[in-house]
């Protein structure tokens, strides 16, 4: 019986959701760790895009149970809507969804505080997503955070709303108390029957024998503590957030899966070493579709950078990789891969700590050929065009990881699964 641990090992968007999808027939549970509705990861279910953004990717396969951890921050109004969204389309919530009481509330004034620091310019203009995800982290540092399971104690979550208010400068402040308690204690009801103790939920179903899918959002380069500082959300997106994000020891995670785009994508702001040329990122962009999923926003697009992959499986001790959209890269006569940074006249080989040094760092790129011809669909690594091996072979090579998982379009069956590998073997396959 083995639990997963599905990583972004790069900015996020790498195709988690697809992957957690496909997998979450082998597993009784599916977990989200961190972060809120900032993230959204995609599954084309029946033909039709569903983007999921608290709720875990799970949640589409029947009879699998889905947990919001403790690590996870929710904005109860917006979790309504995707519970309500998700049901319109058919996805029955009943006894499946477990809430943490330990998550942290975003309150409309995060949000708002958010959007004014998204506008304030210099080092602190992060682009973020604007959901208020970081001033609810800081709070929950500040420990003046509320926590889900306050919210259903009517007279402890008034207390605490008047503490975390005060720390924010809003209009009518006894306006703004009324209408926000009034409107949460709504959200408390109906978000009341979820809540529970996440930990001592999954610690039973571990001793049940029950097999674990851990979700993380984001990716490694935008972990609060890895990532690249201060363009980074306010969790950890890295394996240890698994840990504190849900109350389980490290010894029930028995192997990572890292999910990495076949190029490299970012939204937001904040080095990217990588970034390809107007030209080339715009081809990217295209054939990738590469939208935010959560605000729409064009995504910045560039070459696979083995620098951040490495880095990602060191951090998080990633095993296996899944890698996804091969088929963006059909049409690209060359593919450059980063292979080292120049660096002060010197040829490095490891993702830099500093973030000086991140931006001062310039590519060395290797060229391959591309393929031309199109993989989108394949599901079997012989019937891939030898270019597209090789340029596999070289990042298997480059990473030092399996590549137990090949994604040629964003359904379920355009995937290859290599059997014989350590994930293969994890879950069954
Ligand atoms: P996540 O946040 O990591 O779950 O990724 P997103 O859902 O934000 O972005 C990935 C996008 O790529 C989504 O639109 C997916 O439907 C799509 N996608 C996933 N895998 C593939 C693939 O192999 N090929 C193509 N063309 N699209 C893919
Ligand atoms: P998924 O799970 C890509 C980025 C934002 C911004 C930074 C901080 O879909 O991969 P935040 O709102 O979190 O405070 O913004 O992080 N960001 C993401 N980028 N994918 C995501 O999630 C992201 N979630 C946040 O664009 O640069
Ligand atoms: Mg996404």
């Amino acid at each position: 019986m083995s639990n997963v641990l599905v990583i972004g090992t790069q900015w996020g968007d790498e195709g988690k959701g697809k992957i957690v999808d496909l997998l979450s027939d082998q597993v009784d549970i599916i977990a989200r760790y961190q972060g809120g509705h900032n993230a959204g990861h995609t599954v084309i279910l029946n033909g039709k895009q569903v983007v999921l953004h608290l709720i875990p990717t799970g949640i589409l396969h029947a009879q699998k149970k889905c947990v919001i951890g403790n690590g996870t921050v929710i904005e109860p109004c917006a979790l309504i809507k995707e519970i309500t969204g998700l049901q319109k389309i058919g996805i029955n919530f009943e006894e499946r969804l477990l809430i943490s009481e330990r998550a942290h509330i975003i309150m409309p004034y995060h949000c708002r505080a958010d959007l004014a620091d998204n506008k304030a310019t210099g080092l602190r203009h992060i682009g973020t997503t604007g959901r208020g995800i970081g001033p609810a982290y800081k709070d929950k540092i500040s420990r003046i955070g509320i926590q889900m399971g306050d919210l259903l104690d009517k007279e402890l979550f008034r207390e605490k709303l008047k503490l975390n208010l005060a720390s924010y400068q809003v209009e009518d402040e006894n306006k703004s108390f009324e209408r926000i308690f009034s409107d949460y204690n709504e959200y408390a009801d109906i978000l009341a029957p979820y809540v529970c103790d996440v930990s001592y939920y999954l610690n039973q179903a571990i001793k049940e024998g029950k097999r674990i899918l851990f979700e993380s959002a984001q990716g490694t380069m935008l972990d609060i503590d890895h990532g690249t500082y201060p363009y980074v959300t306010s969790s950890n997106a890295t394996a240890g957030g698994a840990c504190t994000g849900l109350g389980i020891g490290p010894q029930h995670i028995h192997g990572s899966l890292g999910i990495t785009k076949a190029y490299t994508t970012r939204v937001g702001n904040g080095p990217f070493p990588t970034q390809a040329d107007e030209l080339t990122a715009q081809a990217l962009r295209k054939h990738g579709d590469e939208y935010g999923a959560t605000t729409g926003r064009p995504r910045r697009c560039g070459w696979f950078d083995s620098l951040v992959v490495n880095f990602a499986v060191r951090v998080s001790g990633i095993q296996s990789l899944a890698i996804t959209k091969l088929d963006v890269l059909d049409k690209s006569e060359t593919i450059k891969i980063a292979v080292a940074y120049e660096w002060q006249g010197q040829r490095i080989k490891r993702f830099p700590a500093n973030l000086r040094a991140v931006e001062q760092c310039k590519p060395i790129y290797e060229e391959l050929p591309g393929w031309m011809s199109s993989t989108r669909g394949i599901t079997a690594m012989e019937k891939l065009p030898p270019a597209a091996i090789n340029y596999l072979k070289r990042l298997r090579e480059l990473i030092g990881v399996e590549i137990s998982v090949v994604s040629t379009g964003p359904t379920r069956a355009e995937t290859i699964i290599n059997k014989g590998t350590k994930l293969a073997n994890w879950l069954g396959l």
